[in-house]
Parts: C-alpha cells; structure tokens; sequence
C-alpha cells in the first residue's frame, strides 16, 4: 500500500542574512494511513518547515515530498493544517468560519452546513454556532479551527503547536478531543509539539529531531494502545521510563543547539 505522506532524502537550505542556513538536511519519513505521529525537537530545528513541505507551502531543494504517491507541488484541501493560532476571520460568525474552504464550493450549501455544525457540536461548541470570534476563550478558538480543518474531510492533518498557547487545563481537554475526533476520522496526523508528554499521549510514534540543520536522529514507537486516559496513562508499564528516555533525549539537542 502506497504511503499518506513520504519525504525522501529531503534537504533544505535558506538564503539567511549573513550566511546561508540550512535547516532540513537529509530528513527522510513515512506516514502511514490513520497513524498518529509526532513530531519533537528543539526549537528552530525545521519542525514547521517539515510541516510546511508537507503542506505545499514551500518546496525543498533536493528529495521528493509525496501525498498518496504523487509529488507535492501545491497546498491542496486533502492537506488541512492547524496552527498555534486559530487565523479565524474576525467578521464571520463561527459557524462561517467553518464553511469558509475550498473542497466545499461544489458541495450544495445546506447539506454543508449541517456537517459544519455535525462538527460544531462534535468540538463541543453547540450553542456557539452564531457567536463571533471575540467572544470565544482561546480554547474555543482552537476548537473552531479543528472543526474547520476537519469538514473538508482532509486525508492528514498537520498541526503546529496547535495547542502551545492554551493553559495546561484547556490544553488536556483539547488533547483529548484532537484523539477522539482522530480515532472516529482515522485522519493521517502530523503533529508538533516540544511538549514531551502531549507527544506520549498523543501519539502512536514519536520522532525526535536534532537541533539545526534538523534531522530525525530516533524514533520512539509507544506501546499505550490507542485507548487512552490522560488521568492512568502514566501508571501504564513502562511510561515512565519512556518519559525519561524521550525528555533526556529532547534536552540533550537543545543543549547542544546552544552549546
Ligand atoms: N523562509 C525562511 N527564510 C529563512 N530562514 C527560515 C525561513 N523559514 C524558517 N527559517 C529558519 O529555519 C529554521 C527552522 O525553522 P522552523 O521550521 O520554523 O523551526 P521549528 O518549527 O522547529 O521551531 C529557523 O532557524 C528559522 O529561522
Ligand atoms: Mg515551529
């Protein structure tokens, strides 16, 4: 079976203000259909860039990047992506915010509306369908932009640092409703983070990247099973020794970034 997303020996390099950098040196990965993987570095090691790639955004210098098998030469709607901040125009209701994409243009406008607000209820927004974007919470926000990235039914998601600027307790519930809305869509995900135990609860596979120029320098398969609870996770067999291995290993390339 031909791979969701593959990157293959993809290097890159940017122009820089003194010297060139380069970012992305040999980086090669494979996601496979309706996996859960994680993507974990240091800061400025090329996370988002690799996401980026993916997207369609920007183009590497050397090596493929495939969705399905064909190169990647665009962004297009089987690619949804959801950042830090959740871009909603300010001027359009949620429930306008969440119909406003390609895909649905050939889509008659009330059978998409009554998915758009199938998903408004699912990220637990019901009541909401109407409000503007300032007057929701920065979680709300968030879930706005999960129910948007997911109608145009995308085959993976990239998300970046979705949830790093929510409180730790918004953060745990959209931790929990990202894997639900995720095992009842068997969405391909790619997902970063530098948060090491959002990687453990999240994520079937966790790849651990150096400092610059980024590479994938270990790849940590996690045993939990997909059934998760965020309260007994951690009293799983093992977990906490993986917690161990991964923070050490994710400290040890911040390290020597700056070193
Ligand atoms: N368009 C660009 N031009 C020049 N440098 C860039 C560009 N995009 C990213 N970079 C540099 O590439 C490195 C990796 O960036 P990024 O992928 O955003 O890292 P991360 O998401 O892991 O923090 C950083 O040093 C950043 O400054
Ligand atoms: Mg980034």
């Amino acid at each position: 079976m031909v791979a969701q997303i593959e990157l293959d020996n993809i290097s890159l390099t940017f122009p820089g203000n003194v010297q060139p950098v380069t970012v992305l040196e040999d980086i090669s990965l494979t996601l496979e259909k309706g996996e859960f993987v994680v993507l974990l570095g240091p800061s400025g090691c090329g996370k988002s860039t690799i996401l980026n790639l993916i997207a369609g955004f920007t183009k590497p210098d050397s090596g493929r990047v495939l969705a399905a098998g064909k190169q990647v030469q665009k962004p297009g709607p089987e690619r949804g992506m959801i950042f830090q901040q959740a871009n909603l125009f300010p001027w359009l209701s949620v429930l306008n915010n969440v119909t406003f994409g390609p895909r649905l243009g050939r889509h008659n406008k009330e059978v998409v509306n009554a998915r758009a607000l199938d998903w408004i209820h699912r990220v637990g927004l019901k009541g909401f369908e109407h409000h503007a974007p300032w007057q929701l919470s920065g979680g709300m926000k968030q879930r706005v932009a999960m129910a948007r990235a997911w109608l145009p039914e995308p085959e993976v998601l990239l998300l970046d640092e979705p949830f790093g600027a929510l409180d730790a307790q918004t953060r745990l519930m959209m931790q929990e409703l990202l894997r639900e809305a995720w095992l009842a869509t068997h969405t391909t995900m790619l997902f970063v983070t530098h948060d090491v135990e959002e990687a453990l609860f999240l994520a079937d596979r966790v790849l651990i990247m150096s400092a610059r120029p980024g590479k994938i320098v270990e790849e940590v398969v996690l045993p939990f099973g997909r059934k998760r609870d965020i309260e007994t996770l951690s009293e799983y067999p093992g977990y906490g020794e993986i917690k161990q291995h991964v923070l050490h290993r994710v400290r040890q390339e911040a390290k020597r970034h700056l070193g």
